[in-house]
Order: C-alpha cells, then structure tokens, then sequence
C-alpha cells in the first residue's frame, strides 16, 4: 500500500514538472503570428461575436499585421489579409494548406466522405476534380448548355414581372430571392435535366425545401466546432436538423437516379448532363476508384446546389444594391448594353465579351463582396514554417479575401465602387492576381468558376436589360443598410427589395 502512495507521488511530481518545465519551453521555441490575447477555454471567441466576423478581423490587422492567430475555443486559426501573404501561401505552401477543415454538420450521411469541397488533398479529390474540370466547366461544355441559362432566365424575368404587377404601387420586389430560384433552377437542368422549382411538384418543392434547410445548417456557427468535447450535446441542435433534411434530400436524389437508371434500361432517351458524366465515370489508374458509388454520386449533386445558388444570388444582390446607390454608373452600364444589343432582341451570353463595362461592374461587386469571404477553410496538414512562423499541425487557415478586397495598399478609395478601375486593367478573378480572390486560389480554387463567372454576367446583364429599376419607396438611397450576415454565403443583412419597370424601349 505504502508503495503504491509512494509511486502514485512520484508520478504526480514528475507530470507537474513535465507540465511547468517542458512546456513552456516547447512553446517559448514556438513562434506563432501575433493577435490577440484571447480567454482561457473560450479564446478569442468574444472578440468576433456578431454577424460580420470578416470585418472584425480586417480591423485587426492595423495592430497585428498582416497575419493573425486566433483560437476559436479549441481550434487554433490563422487568418492570412493581404494580397502578398495569400501570394506566399497559395504559390509557395499551397499543397501543405490545401486540406479542409471538417466541421461537424457535415458529417451526417456520411456527406463529407464524398464531398468535393471537403475531401482532403488526395486521390479522391483529384478524380472529382478532373471530372468537373474535364467533363463539366470546360467553355465547350459551358457553351453547349446556354440554351438551358436562357429558359431559366426568361422564367426568372416573368416571375419578376408577375410580383412587381402584383405588389402595391412604390413597393419592391426582394430581387435576391429570384435570382437565387434562377440559379437552384440553372443547377438542376444542368446536373439533372429537370425544373427543381416548380410549384406544381411535391417532389420539386420537398427537395427545395430540404435544400434550403441544408443550406441554413450549414451556414450557422456550431458550438459543436468551437469545444469538440461537448459536439455529443449538439446544443443548437444542428446535427439533427442536418440529419432530417439531408436524409429527406437524398431520398429524393436517389429517386431521381433511380429513374435515370431505369429509364435508360427501358432504351430511354440518354441524357447529357452532369449526371450522366457521373454514371459513365470508370476510374483509369489502379489508385483510382473504377466507378463512383451511388453515395458519392449522391452527395455530388447536393454540393452543385450548395455550392451553385447562394454564391451567385447575393452575388446579384450585392451589385443591384451598388447601382441602385449609383445612378450614373446605373445608367452608365444600361447605356452600353443598349449600344451593344440595339433595340430589338434579348442579351444573350455570347454578348459578354463585347460588354466590358458590365464585366467591369462583376469584378467591383466581387472586390467589395466576396460571396464566400473568408474561401473555404484550409487545414494545416503538417508543421509548417509559414513566413518566419511555426504553424502547428492541424491549424485552420482563413483567408479573409474581403479585407484584402478592401486593403488601401491595392486599391485607391478601397470602400468606393468604381468599375472604372478595371477598365484599363489586367486585374481577373481567376487566381492568378492575389488582390482579387473572390473564387479562391491555388489547387482548390473554386472548380465552378467558369459556370459562377457566366451566370454572375448573364443574370444581371438580362436584369438589367429587361428593366429599369428603383428603389422601394421606403428606403433611402444615401443611408443605405449596407451590412451584410455570414451564413453559407454572405448576405445582405437587409434584402435589396427593388422596383422594376419593364423596358419597353432600349
Ligand atoms: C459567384 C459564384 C461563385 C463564387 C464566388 C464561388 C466561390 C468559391 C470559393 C471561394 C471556393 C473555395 C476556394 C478555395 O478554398 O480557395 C469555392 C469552391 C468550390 N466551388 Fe465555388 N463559387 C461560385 C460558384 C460555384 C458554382 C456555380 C459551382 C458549381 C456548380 C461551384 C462549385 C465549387 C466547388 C465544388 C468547390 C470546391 C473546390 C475544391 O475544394 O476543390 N462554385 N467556390
């Protein structure tokens, strides 16, 4: 017994000097970057509550550089805010960040396991990613499925006019809500030949539905991330939201392959879209899988939905918003399509190249509000000397492209919108100029740019082309609430509600 105490003793003293000695050495060796000083257990949670995180950090970046460290609760953060740190980390440490960070919604159903989004830096990755890039996003691809843009968006412009008949007099339409069914709508006939808003279908209306719900979870900070110990609570209950609508979401997606499946037994009719790609998909090399499961097919039509609607509608919102507190530029950008279109037919995509001030227009929008502002969270894979700091094993890595959108060593009058700047400018969005990331970088850089960049272009050239548009009658254009929340993509904290009058001459 006496031996037992004795060595119980000994173990106790020699964990505390273990703990007092080793420790702070090891950290001391440690040079992590600068930020500031966070509680014990919570971190640097407090100093980000509210629904602009993105901005709360930029601020910081006037005390602790251009490289800040934080702790989320448990889960050691850095967040990388100007153009020159986001150039060394996706030129020179691209591969060692380019893992993802799981969070815990995405989880159930197993959904992460077949994401393209949150699969880790491998061979799974690779053969998604070559199919999108190969067989879906390529501009022939693009090219061929005009025809399915253009109903999706002659339906948006009829049911923006049937509201605005409807609506009292001087009261607008929320304009980001029909761009959104717009773009859910452009998804489906791409990936699954069909209308998915359709009031007239349970089923249509049952998938929207649960897609919403996904789309809601998915964008809501979880306490489960933040102290991974209690993720047993799930406190706000989002797992289990999670669960019902992912489940109810892939119940239908498996009937509708299912019927593909069936129909093209029966000798039906061979659809081209991206579910076809999916089912002919077989694997070449020996790493590589020989055919996708019904799973991964699954969870890859979900994250087209995901990662297709809100990016692009408050994409739209955040640029009617802009030229509705702009007048001239307004007119400036309807004036050139009029010149460009003449006075007798619709914008048809192929009009984008010869509309430079429209593209111009885009990449401000995309400058001052970057869908998704902080790109989709990286993961540190293993210790990493990252411009003179020891980042940890396991770090997540943001990148805040809204500060470096923002940073006045980029950009003159940083917080004004002026087209103008890109007129007589090489700046793109495609990866290759770091001050302008809004589709993120390097090997991860959004695989449906090509799809985001034409939709963005067609969808608010043709709302702009088909009316002309005010202000609801309640809002004041010079204190306008330009706040926005962060959720699956950032939006408008207050929805752009505008007036749109059909243009009956051009
Ligand atoms: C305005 C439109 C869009 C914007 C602003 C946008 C933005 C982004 C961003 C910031 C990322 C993360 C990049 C990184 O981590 O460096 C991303 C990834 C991704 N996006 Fe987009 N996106 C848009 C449209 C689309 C569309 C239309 C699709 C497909 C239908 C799509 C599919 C994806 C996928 C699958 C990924 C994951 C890529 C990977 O991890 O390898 N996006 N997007």
């Amino acid at each position: 017994m006496e031996s037992l105490l004795w060595f119980t003793l000994l173990s106790l003293t020699t964990a505390l000097i273990f703990f007092f000695f080793f420790f702070p050495r090891k950290s001391k060796s440690y040079k992590l970057p600068p930020g500031p000083p966070g509680l014990p257990f919570f971190g640097n949670l407090f100093d980000l509550v509210g629904a602009e995180p993105h901005k709360k950090i930029a601020g910081m970046k006037h005390k602790y550089g251009p490289i800040v460290w934080l702790r989320m609760g448990s889960v050691k953060t850095m967040v990388i805010q100007t153009a020159e740190t986001a150039g060394e980390l996706f030129k020179n440490h691209d591969v060692s960040f380019a893992g993802r960070q799981i969070v815990e919604t995405s989880l159930v159903h197993d959904y992460a396991s077949g994401s393209v989004a949150l699969a880790q830096y491998g061979t799974y990755w690779r053969v998604l990613r070559r199919i999108c890039t190969v067989e879906m996003f390529t501009t022939k691809k693009i090219n061929e499925t005009a025809s399915i843009r253009r109903k999706c968006v002659d339906d948006m412009i009829s049911w923006v006019e049937k509201e605005a008949r409807e609506s009292e007099k001087g009261k607008g339409v929320h304009v980001a809500r029909f761009v959104f069914l717009a773009s859910f709508n452009m998804v489906g006939n791409l990936v699954l030949s069909r209308d998915l808003v359709d009031p007239e279908s349970k089923t249509a209306t049952d998938f929207f539905n649960a897609m919403m719900g996904i789309i809601q979870w998915s964008g809501s900070p979880n306490v489960s991330d933040i102290f991974p110990w209690f993720k047993w609570l799930d406190v706000q209950g989002l797992k289990r939201k999670m669960e019902r609508d992912m489940g109810k979401a892939i119940e239908i997606a498996s009937g509708f392959l299912r019927e593909r499946i069936e129909g093209e037994q029966l000798g039906g009719e061979k659809k081209q879209d991206f579910l076809n790609v999916l089912l002919e998909f077989r694997g070449s090399g020996k790493d590589e899988p020989p055919m996708l499961s019904q799973h991964e097919i699954l969870i890859f039509i979900l994250e087209m939905f995901l990662a297709g609607s809100e990016t692009s509608s408050s994409t739209i919102e955040w640029a009617m918003t802009e030229l509705l507190r702009k007048p001239k530029t307004m007119a400036k950008v309807k004036a050139e399509i009029s010149k460009v279109i003449g006075s007798t037919r619709k914008l048809e995509e192929s009009d984008i190249e010869n509309l430079p001030y429209l593209r111009a227009v885009v990449k401000e929008t995309f400058r001052l509000h970057p869908p998704v502002p902080f790109l989709i969270p990286r993961n540190g894979a293993e210790d990493i000397k990252f411009m003179g700091y020891d980042i940890p094993k396991g770090t997540q890595v943001y990148v805040n492209a809204w500060a470096i959108g923002r940073d006045p060593q980029c950009w003159e009058y940083p917080s004004e919108f002026k087209p103008e700047r890109f007129l007589d400018s090489k700046i793109d969005f495609k990866g290759q100029h770091y001050e302008l990331i809004p589709f993120g970088s390097g090997r991860r850089i959004c695989v449906g740019l090509p799809l985001g960049n034409r939709m963005a272009h067609f969808v608010l050239g043709s709302l702009l082309r088909e009316f002309d548009w005010e202000l609801d009658h309640a809002i004041d254009p010079k204190n306008m609430d330009m706040r926005d929340k962060i959720g699956s993509a950032v939006r408008k904290l207050q929805p752009l509600k505008a007036i749109p009058r059909k243009c009956t001459k051009f």
